[in-house]
Protein backbone atom coordinates (compact mmCIF):
# COMPACT_ATOMS: atom_id res chain seq x y z
CA UNK A 1 0.00 0.00 0.00
CA UNK A 2 1.42 3.75 -0.95
CA UNK A 3 1.44 5.14 2.26
CA UNK A 4 0.51 8.93 2.43
CA UNK A 5 2.73 9.95 5.30
CA UNK A 6 4.56 7.75 7.92
CA UNK A 7 2.30 6.36 10.74
CA UNK A 8 2.51 8.11 14.08
CA UNK A 9 4.61 6.10 17.01
CA UNK A 10 1.81 4.56 19.16
CA UNK A 11 4.30 4.39 22.25
CA UNK A 12 2.55 5.81 25.16
CA UNK A 13 4.07 8.72 27.06
CA UNK A 14 6.89 7.47 29.55
CA UNK A 15 5.51 9.57 32.46
CA UNK A 16 2.08 7.66 32.65
CA UNK A 17 3.67 4.29 33.28
CA UNK A 18 3.51 3.14 36.87
CA UNK A 19 6.77 3.29 39.05
CA UNK A 20 8.72 0.69 39.99
CA UNK A 21 11.59 0.28 42.56
CA UNK A 22 14.84 -0.35 40.57
CA UNK A 23 18.15 -2.07 41.45
CA UNK A 24 21.28 -1.49 39.43
CA UNK A 25 23.77 -4.15 39.36
CA UNK A 26 27.24 -3.35 38.21
CA UNK A 27 27.78 0.90 38.44
CA UNK A 28 29.89 1.12 35.66
CA UNK A 29 29.06 3.30 32.01
CA UNK A 30 25.66 2.08 30.75
CA UNK A 31 24.25 1.94 34.44
CA UNK A 32 25.03 5.72 34.98
CA UNK A 33 23.02 6.28 31.69
CA UNK A 34 20.06 4.31 32.14
CA UNK A 35 19.91 6.25 35.29
CA UNK A 36 19.89 9.62 34.01
CA UNK A 37 17.28 7.80 31.47
CA UNK A 38 14.90 7.03 34.13
CA UNK A 39 15.78 10.26 35.75
CA UNK A 40 15.03 12.38 33.75
CA UNK A 41 12.19 10.81 31.93
CA UNK A 42 9.91 9.01 33.82
CA UNK A 43 8.51 8.19 37.29
CA UNK A 44 10.36 4.95 37.59
CA UNK A 45 12.89 5.21 41.44
CA UNK A 46 16.10 3.65 41.14
CA UNK A 47 16.39 3.03 44.50
CA UNK A 48 19.51 0.85 45.04
CA UNK A 49 22.53 -0.14 43.40
CA UNK A 50 24.73 -3.50 43.61
CA UNK A 51 28.93 -3.65 42.76
CA UNK A 52 30.97 -6.00 43.81
CA UNK A 53 32.94 -3.24 45.51
CA UNK A 54 30.96 -1.03 48.18
CA UNK A 55 32.50 2.40 47.76
CA UNK A 56 32.23 2.01 43.80
CA UNK A 57 28.60 1.49 45.07
CA UNK A 58 28.49 4.24 47.10
CA UNK A 59 30.53 6.31 44.82
CA UNK A 60 27.23 5.48 42.35
CA UNK A 61 25.06 6.52 44.77
CA UNK A 62 26.13 9.62 45.60
CA UNK A 63 26.62 10.80 42.00
CA UNK A 64 23.56 9.51 41.10
CA UNK A 65 20.85 10.10 43.92
CA UNK A 66 20.58 6.46 44.82
CA UNK A 67 19.11 5.86 48.48
CA UNK A 68 21.10 2.46 49.27
CA UNK A 69 24.61 0.69 48.54
CA UNK A 70 25.59 -2.62 48.50
CA UNK A 71 28.81 -4.69 48.28
CA UNK A 72 27.38 -7.48 46.42
CA UNK A 73 25.17 -8.40 43.70
CA UNK A 74 23.41 -11.22 46.73
CA UNK A 75 22.90 -8.30 48.85
CA UNK A 76 20.78 -6.39 45.91
CA UNK A 77 19.00 -8.97 45.23
CA UNK A 78 17.74 -9.61 48.58
CA UNK A 79 16.77 -6.15 49.17
CA UNK A 80 12.80 -6.10 50.20
CA UNK A 81 12.25 -2.68 48.31
CA UNK A 82 13.88 -3.91 44.76
CA UNK A 83 10.83 -4.87 42.75
CA UNK A 84 13.13 -5.36 39.10
CA UNK A 85 16.85 -5.57 38.94
CA UNK A 86 19.01 -4.16 35.42
CA UNK A 87 22.10 -6.35 34.85
CA UNK A 88 24.62 -3.74 33.96
CA UNK A 89 27.47 -5.84 34.25
CA UNK A 90 29.92 -6.56 31.09
CA UNK A 91 27.82 -10.57 28.94
CA UNK A 92 29.87 -13.16 30.15
CA UNK A 93 28.41 -12.43 33.76
CA UNK A 94 24.19 -12.10 32.40
CA UNK A 95 23.54 -16.00 32.58
CA UNK A 96 24.52 -15.96 36.01
CA UNK A 97 23.53 -13.20 37.47
CA UNK A 98 19.99 -12.81 35.22
CA UNK A 99 19.42 -15.75 36.89
CA UNK A 100 20.51 -14.70 40.55
CA UNK A 101 17.78 -11.92 40.43
CA UNK A 102 15.18 -14.20 38.75
CA UNK A 103 15.99 -16.93 42.17
CA UNK A 104 15.83 -14.24 44.48
CA UNK A 105 12.17 -13.17 43.28
CA UNK A 106 12.77 -10.31 41.36
CA UNK A 107 12.02 -9.00 38.12
CA UNK A 108 14.98 -8.56 35.86
CA UNK A 109 16.09 -6.27 32.49
CA UNK A 110 19.30 -7.64 31.35
CA UNK A 111 21.36 -5.63 29.04
CA UNK A 112 22.45 -6.87 25.88
CA UNK A 113 23.24 -9.71 24.87
CA UNK A 114 21.25 -11.21 27.11
CA UNK A 115 23.88 -14.07 26.94
CA UNK A 116 26.86 -15.63 25.20
CA UNK A 117 24.71 -17.80 23.07
CA UNK A 118 21.12 -18.96 22.30
CA UNK A 119 21.55 -21.73 24.86
CA UNK A 120 22.09 -18.93 27.37
CA UNK A 121 19.03 -17.15 26.40
CA UNK A 122 17.47 -20.49 27.00
CA UNK A 123 18.59 -20.84 30.47
CA UNK A 124 17.57 -17.78 31.27
CA UNK A 125 14.10 -17.83 29.68
CA UNK A 126 13.63 -21.47 31.65
CA UNK A 127 14.68 -19.71 35.00
CA UNK A 128 11.80 -16.52 33.90
CA UNK A 129 8.94 -19.04 32.88
CA UNK A 130 9.46 -21.08 36.10
CA UNK A 131 9.17 -18.32 38.39
CA UNK A 132 6.89 -16.46 36.40
CA UNK A 133 8.74 -13.46 36.31
CA UNK A 134 9.27 -10.46 34.08
CA UNK A 135 12.26 -11.00 32.03
CA UNK A 136 13.77 -9.06 28.75
CA UNK A 137 17.00 -7.92 26.69
CA UNK A 138 17.50 -4.70 27.49
CA UNK A 139 17.36 -4.12 23.15
CA UNK A 140 16.39 -0.46 24.23
CA UNK A 141 16.05 0.42 19.93
CA UNK A 142 12.96 -2.31 19.87
CA UNK A 143 11.33 -0.09 22.48
CA UNK A 144 12.35 3.24 21.09
CA UNK A 145 8.88 5.31 19.24
CA UNK A 146 10.57 4.88 15.79
CA UNK A 147 10.92 1.53 15.65
CA UNK A 148 7.25 1.34 16.14
CA UNK A 149 7.27 3.52 12.85
CA UNK A 150 9.56 1.01 11.25
CA UNK A 151 6.92 -1.82 12.49
CA UNK A 152 4.19 0.11 11.45
CA UNK A 153 5.64 0.78 7.67
CA UNK A 154 5.71 -2.84 7.29
CA UNK A 155 2.66 -3.80 8.78
CA UNK A 156 0.47 -1.36 6.71
CA UNK A 157 2.41 -2.65 3.45
CA UNK A 158 4.09 0.44 3.01
CA UNK A 159 7.35 -1.39 1.30
CA UNK A 160 5.80 -3.95 -0.59
CA UNK A 161 7.30 -7.22 -0.17
CA UNK A 162 10.30 -7.06 1.66
CA UNK A 163 13.69 -8.65 -0.48
CA UNK A 164 16.65 -7.70 1.94
CA UNK A 165 17.85 -5.75 5.26
CA UNK A 166 21.14 -4.50 5.17
CA UNK A 167 22.88 -2.92 8.52
CA UNK A 168 26.11 -2.26 9.84
CA UNK A 169 27.81 -1.21 12.94
CA UNK A 170 31.20 0.07 13.87
CA UNK A 171 32.67 2.31 16.36
CA UNK A 172 36.01 2.74 17.47
CA UNK A 173 37.28 2.46 21.07
CA UNK A 174 40.05 3.61 23.57
CA UNK A 175 42.75 1.07 24.14
CA UNK A 176 42.11 -0.87 27.34
CA UNK A 177 38.20 -1.09 26.52
CA UNK A 178 36.44 -4.24 27.40
CA UNK A 179 36.00 -4.74 23.92
CA UNK A 180 39.39 -6.07 23.85
CA UNK A 181 39.27 -8.22 26.39
CA UNK A 182 38.75 -11.76 25.10
CA UNK A 183 37.79 -12.93 28.89
CA UNK A 184 35.12 -10.35 28.91
CA UNK A 185 33.61 -12.26 25.43
CA UNK A 186 34.85 -8.76 23.87
CA UNK A 187 35.10 -8.48 19.80
CA UNK A 188 32.42 -6.61 18.02
CA UNK A 189 29.50 -9.23 16.95
CA UNK A 190 27.74 -9.57 20.81
CA UNK A 191 28.81 -5.69 21.84
CA UNK A 192 27.49 -4.34 18.16
CA UNK A 193 26.80 -6.38 15.71
CA UNK A 194 23.92 -7.81 18.34
CA UNK A 195 21.87 -4.57 16.93
CA UNK A 196 22.10 -5.66 13.52
CA UNK A 197 21.65 -8.67 13.99
CA UNK A 198 18.00 -8.37 15.96
CA UNK A 199 16.74 -5.67 13.15
CA UNK A 200 17.62 -8.61 10.66
CA UNK A 201 15.66 -11.12 12.17
CA UNK A 202 13.08 -8.90 13.70
CA UNK A 203 11.94 -7.95 9.78
CA UNK A 204 13.08 -11.23 8.09
CA UNK A 205 12.81 -13.63 10.46
CA UNK A 206 15.24 -16.57 11.93
CA UNK A 207 18.33 -17.12 9.45
CA UNK A 208 18.44 -20.28 6.91
CA UNK A 209 21.68 -20.15 5.71
CA UNK A 210 24.54 -17.83 6.71
CA UNK A 211 28.26 -17.35 5.14
CA UNK A 212 30.60 -15.26 7.31
CA UNK A 213 34.10 -13.96 7.23
CA UNK A 214 36.05 -12.67 10.04
CA UNK A 215 39.00 -11.40 10.84
CA UNK A 216 41.52 -11.11 13.97
CA UNK A 217 42.41 -7.71 16.36
CA UNK A 218 45.92 -7.86 17.79
CA UNK A 219 44.56 -8.17 21.56
CA UNK A 220 43.00 -11.79 20.83
CA UNK A 221 39.28 -11.02 20.02
CA UNK A 222 38.02 -10.87 16.42
CA UNK A 223 38.34 -7.55 15.02
CA UNK A 224 36.33 -7.14 12.04
CA UNK A 225 33.31 -9.28 10.33
CA UNK A 226 30.44 -9.31 7.98
CA UNK A 227 27.86 -12.18 7.52
CA UNK A 228 25.51 -12.64 4.51
CA UNK A 229 22.17 -14.77 5.53
CA UNK A 230 19.30 -16.31 3.64
CA UNK A 231 16.27 -16.17 5.58
CA UNK A 232 12.34 -17.46 4.61
CA UNK A 233 10.51 -16.40 1.63
CA UNK A 234 13.55 -16.03 -0.38
CA UNK A 235 15.07 -12.80 1.41
CA UNK A 236 18.59 -12.03 2.00
CA UNK A 237 20.18 -9.64 4.90
CA UNK A 238 23.57 -8.37 5.07
CA UNK A 239 25.71 -7.36 8.19
CA UNK A 240 29.07 -5.99 9.10
CA UNK A 241 30.72 -5.01 12.30
CA UNK A 242 34.02 -3.63 13.63
CA UNK A 243 35.90 -2.79 16.72
CA UNK A 244 37.82 -0.41 14.13
CA UNK A 245 35.94 2.85 13.39
CA UNK A 246 32.56 4.11 12.84
CA UNK A 247 30.62 2.75 9.36
CA UNK A 248 27.10 4.48 8.60
CA UNK A 249 25.42 2.77 11.38
CA UNK A 250 22.03 2.27 9.36
CA UNK A 251 19.62 0.01 8.48
CA UNK A 252 18.22 -0.41 4.68
CA UNK A 253 15.31 -2.25 4.50
CA UNK A 254 14.40 -3.01 0.28
CA UNK A 255 11.11 -3.81 -0.82
CA UNK A 256 9.21 -3.90 -3.39
CA UNK A 257 7.60 -0.90 -3.47
CA UNK A 258 10.15 1.10 -1.33
CA UNK A 259 13.09 1.44 0.51
CA UNK A 260 13.17 2.36 4.34
CA UNK A 261 16.00 3.61 5.95
CA UNK A 262 16.73 3.78 9.74
CA UNK A 263 19.39 6.79 9.96
CA UNK A 264 22.44 7.02 11.33
CA UNK A 265 22.82 6.15 14.42
CA UNK A 266 20.48 3.39 13.84
CA UNK A 267 20.17 2.47 17.41
CA UNK A 268 19.63 5.47 19.01
CA UNK A 269 16.67 7.77 18.65
CA UNK A 270 16.42 9.82 15.07
CA UNK A 271 14.79 10.17 12.05
CA UNK A 272 13.68 7.63 9.60
CA UNK A 273 13.20 7.89 5.55
CA UNK A 274 10.79 6.06 3.42
CA UNK A 275 11.82 6.56 -0.50
CA UNK A 276 9.22 5.27 -3.17
CA UNK A 277 9.06 5.58 -6.88
CA UNK A 278 7.11 9.11 -6.65
CA UNK A 279 7.70 10.07 -3.03
CA UNK A 280 9.83 10.75 -0.10
CA UNK A 281 8.51 10.57 3.66
CA UNK A 282 10.41 11.14 6.58
CA UNK A 283 10.40 10.88 10.44
CA UNK A 284 11.84 13.41 12.57
CA UNK A 285 12.47 12.14 15.47
CA UNK A 286 15.52 14.12 17.45
CA UNK A 287 18.42 12.58 17.39
CA UNK A 288 19.52 11.21 20.94
CA UNK A 289 21.90 8.77 23.03
CA UNK A 290 21.26 6.17 25.47
CA UNK A 291 20.11 9.00 28.20
CA UNK A 292 17.03 10.12 25.67
CA UNK A 293 16.00 6.36 24.71
CA UNK A 294 16.75 3.73 27.62
CA UNK A 295 13.97 4.77 29.72
CA UNK A 296 11.62 3.32 27.10
CA UNK A 297 12.37 -0.39 27.76
CA UNK A 298 12.29 0.69 31.32
CA UNK A 299 8.34 2.01 31.19
CA UNK A 300 7.41 -1.21 28.98
CA UNK A 301 8.93 -3.21 31.49
CA UNK A 302 7.08 -1.40 34.17
CA UNK A 303 3.52 -1.64 32.56
CA UNK A 304 3.72 -5.30 31.45
CA UNK A 305 4.46 -6.35 35.19
CA UNK A 306 1.72 -3.92 36.52
CA UNK A 307 -0.73 -5.92 34.40
CA UNK A 308 0.59 -9.23 35.31
CA UNK A 309 2.69 -9.91 31.95
CA UNK A 310 6.35 -11.70 32.07
CA UNK A 311 6.96 -10.94 28.63
CA UNK A 312 7.40 -8.01 26.32
CA UNK A 313 5.75 -8.42 22.92
CA UNK A 314 7.94 -5.45 21.48
CA UNK A 315 11.51 -7.97 21.75
CA UNK A 316 10.28 -11.38 23.42
CA UNK A 317 13.29 -13.96 24.57
CA UNK A 318 12.00 -16.09 21.74
CA UNK A 319 13.51 -12.98 19.58
CA UNK A 320 16.82 -12.18 21.37
CA UNK A 321 17.03 -16.24 21.15
CA UNK A 322 16.77 -16.22 17.44
CA UNK A 323 19.09 -13.22 17.07
CA UNK A 324 22.04 -15.62 18.95
CA UNK A 325 21.33 -18.46 16.96
CA UNK A 326 22.27 -16.16 14.30
CA UNK A 327 25.67 -14.62 16.42
CA UNK A 328 26.18 -18.65 17.23
CA UNK A 329 26.47 -19.66 13.74
CA UNK A 330 28.20 -16.55 13.09
CA UNK A 331 30.86 -17.53 15.46
CA UNK A 332 31.54 -20.93 14.79
CA UNK A 333 32.26 -20.04 10.95
CA UNK A 334 35.02 -17.49 12.25
CA UNK A 335 36.63 -19.79 14.31
CA UNK A 336 35.41 -17.55 17.35
CA UNK A 337 35.36 -19.67 19.83
CA UNK A 338 34.71 -18.03 23.49
CA UNK A 339 35.48 -21.42 25.47
CA UNK A 340 39.18 -20.50 24.31
CA UNK A 341 39.23 -17.76 26.72
CA UNK A 342 37.81 -20.00 29.36
CA UNK A 343 34.23 -18.49 29.16
CA UNK A 344 31.17 -21.13 29.24
CA UNK A 345 28.75 -20.88 25.53
N1 LIG B 1 22.39 -0.38 25.56
C1 LIG B 1 23.51 0.24 25.25
O1 LIG B 1 23.53 1.25 24.57
C2 LIG B 1 24.79 -0.27 25.82
C3 LIG B 1 25.95 0.53 25.76
C4 LIG B 1 27.11 0.06 26.37
C5 LIG B 1 27.12 -1.19 26.98
N2 LIG B 1 25.98 -1.95 26.99
C6 LIG B 1 26.01 -3.29 27.62
O2 LIG B 1 26.11 -3.12 29.02
C7 LIG B 1 26.99 -4.07 29.59
C8 LIG B 1 28.01 -3.31 30.42
O3 LIG B 1 28.77 -2.44 29.58
P1 LIG B 1 29.51 -1.13 30.15
O4 LIG B 1 30.11 -0.46 28.98
O5 LIG B 1 28.59 -0.37 31.02
O6 LIG B 1 30.66 -1.81 31.02
P2 LIG B 1 31.50 -1.16 32.19
O7 LIG B 1 31.51 0.33 32.12
O8 LIG B 1 32.80 -1.89 32.19
O9 LIG B 1 30.69 -1.55 33.51
C9 LIG B 1 30.39 -2.86 33.84
C10 LIG B 1 30.19 -2.97 35.35
O10 LIG B 1 29.95 -4.36 35.64
C11 LIG B 1 30.62 -4.77 36.81
N3 LIG B 1 31.32 -6.02 36.55
C12 LIG B 1 30.92 -7.25 36.96
N4 LIG B 1 31.76 -8.19 36.56
C13 LIG B 1 32.73 -7.56 35.88
C14 LIG B 1 33.92 -8.01 35.27
N5 LIG B 1 34.27 -9.30 35.24
N6 LIG B 1 34.69 -7.10 34.68
C15 LIG B 1 34.36 -5.80 34.67
N7 LIG B 1 33.24 -5.30 35.27
C16 LIG B 1 32.45 -6.18 35.88
C17 LIG B 1 31.52 -3.63 37.22
O11 LIG B 1 30.99 -3.11 38.42
P3 LIG B 1 31.46 -3.61 39.88
O12 LIG B 1 32.73 -4.39 39.71
O13 LIG B 1 31.62 -2.33 40.62
O14 LIG B 1 30.36 -4.44 40.38
C18 LIG B 1 31.42 -2.58 36.14
O15 LIG B 1 31.24 -1.27 36.63
C19 LIG B 1 27.57 -4.88 28.42
O16 LIG B 1 26.97 -6.15 28.40
C20 LIG B 1 27.22 -4.09 27.18
O17 LIG B 1 26.91 -4.91 26.06
C21 LIG B 1 24.83 -1.51 26.44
Amino acid sequence: MMLDSLPTPRTPDPMDAPPLRWGVMGPGWIAAQFTKSLQTYTRQEVVAVGSRSLPRAQEFAAQHDVRTAVGSYEELVALDDVDIVYVATPHPAHLELAILSLEAGKHVLVEKPIGLSAGQAREIAAVAERTGLYCAEALWTMFLPKWDVVRQVVELGGLGEIRSVHSEYGESFPDGHRVFDPALAGGPLLDLGIYPLAFVTSLLGPHEAVAALGQQDPHGVNGQLGATMTHAGGTLSVIATTLHGFLANQVTIVGTEGILTVEPTHHSPGPLTLRCADRTLTYDEPRGNQVSGLHFQAVEAARRITAGETQTPWWTLGASITALEASDEIRRQIGDDLRAAGLRE
